[in-house]
């Protein structure tokens, strides 16, 4: 598991160590790879690892995947999310968002090790899908994810209780983003609840509303929120539960009354989009395209043109005319893949300044060279699990996300 450390505000709320790290890599110079004795020095945690990869330049670096990668053959295969840096994504058998890597885990009948280059959470995911005996590693451990970090199980489970009791048996369905730990994909399976990606949002929450008359969203208010208006709810329909409020801030009677209940957590990168910087896009280029992901608060998602997970941004974008102009609001690594993969198109990021997903950066090439050549000497280091009785529920909710998607 990845080591979730906290920080105590002084009024009683815990903030994620990964959230407080989430600006170490914020820059307004291109992105590029140091030896990782370098990017030792933003003030983020790192899994240690011999120090002999720690000063490996990018070349040796893609010399030694490369050879560990042909030498592993059919053995290992590579999933790599959008977000990961292009020196690894380079090496990927296949990229995509979480929904698709997720179908593409439980589809690797052939390969021993599915080398997952993404965050924890996808990591476990693709343990939960996989068959038995295969195993899944994920190259550095601390790659986590600020948003499921928001979402710790006994606030859930706390959460979880108090509306049974004042909601009563049927009267609230868990759906849980594919953004949280094993243990809460786990509560949604043991309670008739379903998992949705970025993709998926709006099929799984129709999905519960065909069984329940409410719907309890974990973790990022946000994507809820957009999801709830998009299946047309209005905003008093909603209500936010803190979980560092007794009964998340709410009175008995708004439970009662709400049909979507938000879990009070986001994204640390998407966050930082705004209105604002769309009004300037707009202004600079009056013929631009918007498109967001739908972590984006409401606000931005009302003001752009488009919104779609990772996977839908790279195809939209790939199917518009050339001379199109393309403003997004997304994790910079893939933006930038974007415009480089779209040469006749102009495409950039809406945020000036440059912030990748500091979770997803710390798949640093120096571990997946590490963790490849540790599979070819015979030893798998940073190989996930998940318990059995977790698995189990946590496949349930899963499996209902793939028939519904
Ligand atoms: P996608 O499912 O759109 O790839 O999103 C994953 C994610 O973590 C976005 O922040
Ligand atoms: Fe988590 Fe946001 Fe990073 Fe996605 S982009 S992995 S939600 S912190």
């Amino acid at each position: 598991m990845v080591e979730v450390r906290e920080r105590r505000e002084p009024h009683g709320t815990r903030v994620p160590l990964t959230e407080l790290e989430q600006s170490a890599f914020c820059t307004t110079e291109p992105l590029v790879v140091k030896p990782l004795e370098e990017e030792f020095k933003a003030g983020v945690r790192w899994q240690k690892l011999p120090i002999a990869y720690m000063r490996m330049d990018s070349t040796t670096l893609r010399e030694r995947v490369g050879a560990a990668r042909r030498k592993l053959g059919k053995r290992a295969v590579i999933l790599g999310h959008h977000y990961q840096r292009e020196d690894i994504i380079a090496f990927a058998d296949f990229r995509g968002d979480s929904f698709k890597l997720s179908q593409l885990a439980a589809q690797q009948a052939d390969a021993e090790f599915i080398i997952f280059c993404g965050v924890h959470f996808m990591a476990e995911t693709a343990f939960v899908l996989a068959r038995p005996g295969q195993q899944v590693v994920l190259p550095n451990l601390q790659a986590g994810c600020s948003m499921s970090d928001m979402a710790p199980t006994g606030d859930v489970e706390d959460c979880w209780d108090d509306l049974q009791r004042v909601l009563g048996p049927g009267g609230v369905l868990p759906v849980a983003y594919m953004n949280c730990t094993a243990a809460l994909k786990a509560l949604c399976g043991r309670n008739g609840g379903i998992i949705c990606t970025s993709s998926s949002a709006d099929k799984a929450v129709r999905w519960a509303y065909e069984r329940t008359p409410r719907v309890v969203f974990f973790p990022d208010q946000h994507l809820g929120r957009n999801t709830g208006l998009k299946l047309g709810l209005s905003l008093e329909d909603m209500v936010v539960w803190n979980p560092f409020k007794p009964m998340g801030g709410n009175t008995p009677e708004q439970l009662r009354n709400a049909k979507l209940i938000l879990w009070k957590g986001h994204c640390s990168v998407h966050t930082r989009f705004t209105v604002g910087q769309i009004r300037q896009a707009r202004e600079t280029y009056p013929s631009i395209n918007i498109m967001v992901h739908p972590e984006c608060i409401n606000e931005v998602v009302k003001a752009a043109d488009h919104v779609g997970s990772t996977e839908g941004i790279v195809r939209t974008i790939a199917a518009a005319p050339a001379g199109s102009v393309w403003g997004v609001g997304t994790e910079i690594n893939l933006v930038s893949r974007i415009a480089k993969e779209n040469p006749d198109k102009t495409v950039f990021c809406l945020d000036p300044i440059v912030c990748p997903c500091a979770t997803m950066y710390r798949i640093h090439p120096a571990y997946l060279a590490w963790v490849l050549e540790e599979l070819v000497e015979g030893r798998v280091v940073n190989s996930i699990s998940v318990d059995d009785e977790t698995g189990r529920y946590a496949r349930i909710a899963l499996q209902r996300m793939l028939q519904v998607g």
